[in-house]
């Protein structure tokens, strides 16, 4: 570890929140961390920082202002760098990040994402139909079989990816593959810059051959075919929308669950709003959404000069990142009931910033948020006493998501 760093930061920390959330809010409110591989950056560690390095336009996304990585101190195959400097709208500012966001924004509307609620409906009571058979009493994964599946076939309907054939299976193999920050450089090079996008091409030419259109990849490739997006532009959008359109969400379902599941006060409050005609939903993923922060850490932003952020300045050039999973959980922000409690009822959930703040704003934060209380309305009908097992839910080894590889539950 560089002998400037206050902390490292693990891929697969043993307690996320215990050791990490509290020695990151104790070195803050601005720290400085090693990465694997040595590589040193700076985290924002408080909501009102967070929020204001995510919105402020003196912090890029842009790599080039990255003061280490243009001296050439970033060797070139650290595996990081190849998720951080691919081409598209989490790398881009201004004008370029406008055009680059717009047929997804487009795509992801108040109206588009209200059209959906049927499909996701059947997704989720077909998923549920198929839990039903496992036998009673036995341990089933309720992340694989449920909220992963839920929001994969959902994005993949979107970007009309078809049902029959491999590719939603290797879809989603390519978004965990590139998720995992334990990986070695072979493996995410391979990933990122190869596999990826040949698979997506491969999607784009069988849409291509079929005469497919109104779906957000034949949209992307119309701007492509008409000179408003590059092919590395539409492939790179593609990513993110695949990674982003189903792995966040399915954790937002799996936290709401164990939440729900650890603190059982909190379901029967949910069943007494429900039997007096209230909808419990949203406040139940809004509190989910700030007690495990889908996302872990965000990554990267450059300062693009000295800027003072909670009364420490962040250098000009110095790499930003926001540790959404730390944040969340302060208790200067969150200060009652207690942060690391899971409190559906506190009166500031809603003041959390896990779909980021500013430009880069989630532009799916409606999709998702309509899907988790879907699946969460839908499975506590089918199964109204669900337990959890008693061993921990494994996490994923991965920066960038805070999620687990399974969550067991006996359904019930
Ligand atoms: C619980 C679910 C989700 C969470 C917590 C989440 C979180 C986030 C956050 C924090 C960002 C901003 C990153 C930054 O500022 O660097 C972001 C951006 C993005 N998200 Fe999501 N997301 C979720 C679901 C979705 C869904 C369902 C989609 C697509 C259908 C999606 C697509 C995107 C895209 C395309 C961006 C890049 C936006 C830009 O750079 O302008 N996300 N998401």
């Amino acid at each position: 570890m560089d002998s400037t760093a206050e902390f490292y930061l693990e891929p697969a920390p043993a307690d996320l929140h215990g050791t990490e959330g509290k020695a990151l809010r104790a070195a803050g409110p601005v720290a400085t961390v090693a990465l694997p591989g040595g590589v040193v950056a700076k985290a924002v560690t408080t909501r009102d920082g967070g929020a204001l390095v995510m919105g402020d336009p003196r912090f890029s996304k842009d790599i080039r202002h990255w003061g280490a990585h243009t001296r050439g101190e970033i060797p070139a195959d650290w595996p990081l760098l190849f998720i951080i400097e691919g081409k598209g709208l989490l790398t881009t500012d201004g004008e370029t990040h406008r055009r680059l966001r717009l047929p997804i924004q487009r795509a992801l509307s108040p109206r588009r994402v209200q059209a959906l609620r049927p499909r996701i409906e059947a997704i989720a009571d077909r998923l549920l139909a198929d839990l039903a058979s496992v036998p009673a009493g036995e341990e089933t994964d309720l992340h694989n079989r449920f909220a992963l599946p839920l929001p994969l076939e959902v994005i993949c309907s979107l970007l009309g990816v078809p049902e029959d054939g491999t590719l939603r299976k290797e879809l989603r193999e390519l978004s965990a593959a590139a998720m995992n920050s334990g990986a070695g450089v072979e493996e995410v090079q391979n990933t990122v810059a190869h596999r990826f996008p040949e698979t997506l091409m491969s999607l784009i030419e069988q849409k291509r051959a079929r005469g497919d259109q109104d779906d957000l990849t034949m949209e992307l490739v119309t701007a492509m075919d008409e000179g408003e997006l590059t092919e590395a532009e539409v492939i790179g959008n593609l990513v993110v929308t695949v990674i982003g359109g189903h792995e966040t969400t399915a954790n937002l379902i799996c936290h709401a669950v164990r939440g729900l599941l650890t603190y059982p006060r909190t379901l029967e409050t949910a069943r007494a709003r429900l039997a007096a005609g209230e909808d419990p939903w949203p406040d139940i993923v809004e509190e989910a959404l700030r007690w495990e922060s889908p996302s872990r850490n965000i990554m990267f932003r450059y300062a693009t000069e000295d800027v003072d952020v909670e009364g420490e300045v962040i250098r000009k050039g110095e790499a930003v990142l926001v540790p959404l999973s730390a944040i969340q959980r302060c208790p200067h922000a969150f200060p009652d009931p207690d942060p690391e409690i899971f409190a559906p009822d506190r009166p500031n959930a809603s003041r959390h910033i896990a779909f980021g703040v500013g430009p880069h704003r989630c532009p799916g934060a409606s999709l998702a948020r309509l899907e988790a209380e879907i699946a969460l309305h839908r499975l506590f009908e089918t199964f109204p006493e669900p337990a959890l097992s008693p061993e921990p839910a494994p996490r994923v080894p991965s920066l960038g998501i805070n999620g687990y590889r399974e969550l067991p539950v006996v359904l019930r």
